[in-house]
């Protein structure tokens, strides 16, 4: 099973171990009035992403196996793909020519009850549009940082050739009546490379990731030609206003026109009753209890991420440290359990960081840490399982989530959905896409005021019982009622009936009609 912890979307719980709960069945109901008000014939519904819900890799023996990769997309997206005989369209995640994975695909397929359509990339692919474009370019581009930006031209070209082979998997099986959903920044330029090809299916694309600033975003060599492709589509979803606002602005200052593309914030969720319920079962109970066992007498800080410098976990140290360094009387009463989930280890800068993190922890540790006694941080670079994730969000007093940026940050939401005793606390970067929705609750913290994030770790730890339980239980509340379910529905009606005021503005109380936002 793959863990991999992110901001992102393809991380929660392996379909495999998905029981059929009352949220998918509360998201059938939600999805009978759309049902009722699109009548006629329904299309089907093709998703599109980089990586497929499954990682295929070779076994021993040379046999493929295909490890479930996601889970809170999935089973929110399950039915529909069901209901209409839906195609999951992406990358196997391995080296291996179609033919290769055919039969492999297909018994998946049966299995999942949806198609599974494969691209295979061969490794100047993966080089040059994953590891390259994707993931040099856009990644620190797109989340502020552009002096990280690797603007190579051969990378911009092979992410044009990609979302060609992408956009000719698509065309095959689309035709005027499909909706065809396209995920993440890895596919930018895939409407208008079906629209070159003369697809007539309806578009649409969520960017998974934040949407940068004109002054930021306007120093990407190819700014014109990515924004004048994701004016293709017909729908354009965002994390957040911010987001929104955002592409809205760089498409006035690039002197383009969105003629036609209507334009929403849908802040992506979790599957938050399935998390609260596996989160109470006695196995994760019990291995909670065990971590409080082991770290005797004091509140456990939790720091839990995908390696990744957007993630903002040396700066984090830096406070912890801070706290330490200036509040003696802390020392000993808090231990921060640092979790770093291996990444993109393929490229420079990730391997750079771990080195930078690892010595952090040291120096950290060797400062303070005494024979037999308290250590202060217990790092740990791994993939957890599932039950010792659960269980890690369980036993945190404080969750510490501090992001220099992040399209929305799903830890945040776990960790709360998780906390089923509503007696801990949630330090928030205000600029994770998770503050516009928890801000009131959440302690928010600038992730660079090294100073002001020791400060949020005191007032968690001094925060009294009744505040706590009182802020938990609205954020709680918050999430159960805007779920992945939710952030499905809406993203699916404004892309069906094409008019987003028809569904609730994200952020806003659920029941609220949004803002009008068409056109940019
Ligand atoms: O947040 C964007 C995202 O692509 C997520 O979908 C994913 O979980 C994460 O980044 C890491 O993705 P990958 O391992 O495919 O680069």
């Amino acid at each position: 099973m793959r863990v991999a912890l992110s901001s992102g979307w393809d991380f929660l719980f392996p379909t495999s171990v998905e029981p059929a709960g009352a949220g998918r069945a509360s998201f059938q109901q939600r999805l009978r009035p759309l049902k009722k008000r699109t009548r006629g014939p329904q299309g089907r519904l093709i998703v599109v992403s980089n990586r497929l819900p499954f990682a295929f890799s070779r076994a021993p023996g040379g046999r493929w196996r295909a490890e479930p990769a996601s889970g809170g997309l999935v089973t929110a997206l399950l039915p529909v793909l069901r209901n209409r005989g839906g195609t999951w369209v992406g990358w196997p995640g391995s080296p291996g020519t179609a033919k290769e994975f055919g039969a492999a695909l297909g018994a998946v397929s049966r299995e999942a009850g949806y198609k599974l359509v494969g691209v295979p990339l061969d490794e100047a692919e993966v080089r040059d549009f994953y590891l390259g474009f994707s993931n040099e370019a856009i990644w620190p581009l797109f989340h502020d940082l552009p002096s990280l930006c690797n603007f190579d031209a051969a990378y911009w070209r092979t992410y044009c050739k990609v979302n060609q082979k992408y956009a000719r998997a698509v065309h095959a099986r689309a035709d005027a009546r499909t909706l065809v959903w396209v995920h993440d920044y890895h596919l930018m330029n895939l409407a208008a490379e079906l629209r070159a090809a003369g697809s007539r299916a309806r578009l649409g694309f969520f960017l998974h990731i934040p949407f940068p600033a004109p002054d930021i975003f306007l120093k990407l060599p190819w700014r014109k030609p990515l924004l004048q492709a994701l004016l293709r589509f017909d729908l354009l979803g965002f994390q957040t206003a911010r987001d929104r606002r955002n592409f809205a602005a760089c498409v006035q200052a690039a002197g383009l026109e969105a003629r036609g593309t209507l334009v929403g914030d849908f802040p992506i969720s979790i599957d938050f009753n399935a998390f609260m319920r596996r989160a109470a079962a006695p196995d994760v109970a019990a291995k909670a209890q065990e971590l409080h066992r082991l770290l005797p007498n004091r509140r456990l800080i939790l720091g839990i991420d995908r390696l990744d410098y957007t993630k903002g976990i040396p700066l984090r140290l830096a406070a912890f440290q801070h706290l330490l360094a200036r509040h003696p009387e802390m020392r000993g009463r808090v231990s921060l359990m640092q979790v770093v989930v291996p990444s993109r280890e393929d490229i420079g800068q990730y391997h750079r960081l771990r080195t930078e993190i690892e010595q952090l922890v040291g120096k950290i540790n060797g400062a303070y840490a005494r024979p037999g006694g308290w250590v202060p941080v217990w790092y740990e670079y791994r993939n957890l399982s599932r039950l010792e994730l659960l269980a890690y969000y369980r036993a945190a007093d404080i969750a510490l989530v501090t992001p220099l940026k992040d399209g929305m940050n799903l830890v945040a939401k776990e960790y709360c959905a998780c906390s089923i005793e509503e007696d801990c606390v949630l330090i928030l970067s205000e600029f994770a896409g998770a503050a516009a929705q928890l801000a009131p609750d959440a302690l928010l913290v600038n992730p660079y005021d090294v100073e002001g994030v020791a400060a949020a770790i005191r007032e968690a730890y001094a925060m009294p019982a009744a505040e706590r339980a009182a802020r938990m239980r609205r954020i709680r509340r918050s999430i159960r009622r805007q779920d992945v379910f939710w952030w499905v529905d809406s993203y699916l009606r404004a892309a069906i009936t094409k008019d987003l005021r028809a569904f609730p503005r994200a952020g806003a109380d659920a029941d609220e009609m949004p803002e009008l936002q068409l056109p940019l």
